[in-house]
């Protein structure tokens, strides 16, 4: 069991209806020493890519990635929602749909910030339906960056977004893959990932 495994174990809750919390370390309130954590641990799986850029969506993933562009000396970009139709200027866009919360949203990127030069790295903390990455792949490709990998802190592993993201050929790593989980025992069973698990 890893490090991120241990401490999900610990303090996280497993909710009714598959839903995990995590916010008293991980996206509400923040263990700092965990993300430094976690952006080293994320280096060590990535360092041979030549990664320019980390690229995220806020709000969650803006701390996490903070964490990892900093051990690759790199920007963090991070994806805007929005709610309005109406997007000025040069910007990347791409709609999701959140399963969770029943609603979409479009999610921006300024032109400036990402161009066919970039080979980046996005990081997330969740990975359940896989619409959020889905949205940060399309704005990716609109750019002409090339993605070099996918590092999520947290997968769902019983939900789809993992499957059809790997199938889709990207390099995918997860820190933690939840297999199962049953709130009526408060249980969390995480899939043997070998030597990363
Ligand atoms: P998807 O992007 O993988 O398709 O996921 P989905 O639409 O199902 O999830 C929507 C939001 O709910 C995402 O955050 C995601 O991180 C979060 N989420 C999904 N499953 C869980 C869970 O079991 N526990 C927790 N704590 N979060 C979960 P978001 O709306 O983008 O939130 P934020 O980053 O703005 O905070």
């Amino acid at each position: 069991m890893n490090f991120l495994e241990e401490r999900i174990l610990k303090d996280g809750i497993v909710k009714e209806g598959n839903v995990l919390k995590v916010d008293s370390f991980l996206n509400h309130q923040m263990d700092i020493e965990l993300l430094d954590r976690i952006g080293e641990e994320f280096y060590n799986r990535f360092k041979d890519k030549n990664i320019t850029k980390v690229l995220t969506i806020e709000a969650s993933g803006i701390a996490i990635a903070c964490f990892v562009a900093k051990y690759f000396n790199v920007p963090l970009v991070f994806a805007k929602k929005s709610k309005s139709v109406n997007i000025d200027g040069d910007m990347y866009v791409a709609e999701i749909e959140s399963f969770t919360h029943n609603c979409k949203n479009q999610v921006i990127v300024s032109q400036k910030f990402l161009n066919n030069d970039d080979h980046l790295l996005i990081i997330d903390d969740f990975l359940a339906n896989g619409c959020a990455l889905q949205g940060l792949i399309s704005i990716s490709e609109n750019a002409g960056a090339t993605i070099e990998g996918i590092g999520i802190v947290i997968e769902k592993g019983f939900q789809i977004g993992g499957k059809v993201i790997r199938n889709l050929g990207y390099h995918l790593e997860s820190l933690a893959i939840v297999e199962s989980m049953d709130a009526s025992t408060s249980t969390v069973i995480f899939r043997d990932q070998g030597g990363n698990g």
